[in-house]
């Protein structure tokens, strides 16, 4: 296969950002289908990309010829509906997080997929991270021995600005849980395998947001113990006065196993702080080059703000997985299992209890181990 070609459906922030944005990292991708209900945004994007076909009708964009592959980046309700007529039409799928709206829904996006024979992947864009791969791949090789407690903090200040659809239960599912937490259920993952049981708190301290209702929690904090035995804990927030947004706010990981600790932040992208026992302390350490792309990526790691174009490796390693048939580096089974811990935080903030992922089904786990 020469060039992949891709129908992009949404064309709104992510897709502008991550996608449009990704193209000259990626030349083996072609955009050639847009498709937003908006009319602006359509051209927009047409523009941008040279796409054939234009449309507000995602049925038409899923099935159309002109695409070997579907990129779905419309707001989280869409997900499903826009995954199955991808499928349906035999087209490779990635689709941003979070999947679905719960695990049952993921679960069936995740074996449909395998059914179809396509390729599959879930965006979750912080994998990218070159400090966050390299952590991993330092975990992976057993650096710091067993792995007793993963913690993460992703703060942010959102105010009270309109959300859009993020503020409706409807078209979102949850707010700060899929939004944000999502990404740190899968960094979780990796570094400290498959959560066994989790206690949540979600609260919302912003009712109105750009003078409408938000039906969403705007914070959630999580204890988990891990099947490995490792400890977890999660809080995550729109609600951190001062700390901004985005790229600029805070976002912090670290593992302790018993044979050293490292702590990542997103901010710090090439750096890692890494401590032994016996040692002086954390002391901070870059990341070896090899790590600051991806394998195939064509961007130059010292053009532009890191903190963005890191983000472009995603679409590099979907086309790449495409290209040489062979599974993505996150796949749907990954972005079912991250639901079903989303689901477990949901039932336990609600009914105030810990919450056995064993209670929801995981038949959806990837078969292929
Ligand atoms: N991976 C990440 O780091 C990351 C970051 C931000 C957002 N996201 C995810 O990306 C998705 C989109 O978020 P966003 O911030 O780009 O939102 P957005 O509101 O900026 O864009 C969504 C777009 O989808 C379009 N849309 C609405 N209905 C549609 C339909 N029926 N068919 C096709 N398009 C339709 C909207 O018109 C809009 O242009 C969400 O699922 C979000 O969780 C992921």
């Amino acid at each position: 296969m020469s060039a992949v070609r891709l129908a992009l459906i949404g064309c709104g922030g992510i897709a502008t950002q991550n996608y449009i944005g990704a193209l000259p990292a990626c030349p083996e991708a072609r955009i050639t289908v847009v498709c937003d209900p908006d009319p602006e945004r359509r051209e927009r994007a047409r523009r941008a990309t040279g796409a054939t076909r234009v449309t507000a009708d995602y049925r038409e964009a899923a099935a159309a010829e002109e695409a070997d592959a579907v990129i779905v980046a419309a707001p989280n309700a869409l997900h499903a509906p826009i995954v199955r007529a991808a499928l349906a039409a035999g087209k490779h799928t990635l689709c941003e997080k979070p999947l679905a709206m719960n695990y049952p829904e993921a679960r069936e996006l995740a074996e449909l997929a395998e059914q179809a024979g396509v390729r599959h992947m879930t965006a979750f864009t912080y994998r990218f991270v070159p400090a966050m791969r390299w952590l991993m791949e330092l975990t992976r090789r057993g650096a710091f021995g067993r792995i007793l407690h993963f913690r993460s903090c992703r703060l942010q200040d959102w105010g009270g600005r309109f959300l859009g659809w993020r503020q409706l239960r409807r078209m979102a599912g949850t707010g700060e849980i899929g939004d944000m937490l999502s990404h740190r259920v899968d960094f979780a993952r990796q570094l400290a395998g498959e959560f066994e049981k989790l206690v949540a708190s979600a609260r919302q301290f912003v009712p109105l947001r750009g003078g409408a209702v938000s039906e969403l929690e705007d914070w959630v904090g999580v204890l988990g113990a891990f099947r490995s035995g490792a400890t977890g804990v999660m809080e995550s927030s729109k609600t951190a006065a001062g700390h901004n947004e985005s790229w600029r706010s805070r976002d912090y990981v670290e593992i302790n196993g018993e044979e050293g600790s490292a702590v990542y932040f997103t901010e710090r992208w090439n750096e890692l702080c890494l401590g032994k026992p016996g040692g002086e302390g954390l002391s901070a350490e870059s990341v070896p080059r090899e790590y600051w792309l991806w394998p195939g990526s064509r961007r130059d790691p010292e053009q532009g703000n890191p903190l963005l174009t890191f983000r472009y490796d995603q679409l590099v390693e979907f086309v790449q997985a495409v290209r040489e048939q062979r599974d993505c580096a996150a796949t749907f089974f990954d972005g079912a299992a991250a639901q079903a811990v989303m689901d477990a935080i949901v039932i336990s903030a609600e009914e105030e209890r810990w919450v056995r992922l064993s209670e929801l089904d995981r038949k959806g786990d990837n078969p292929r181990g």
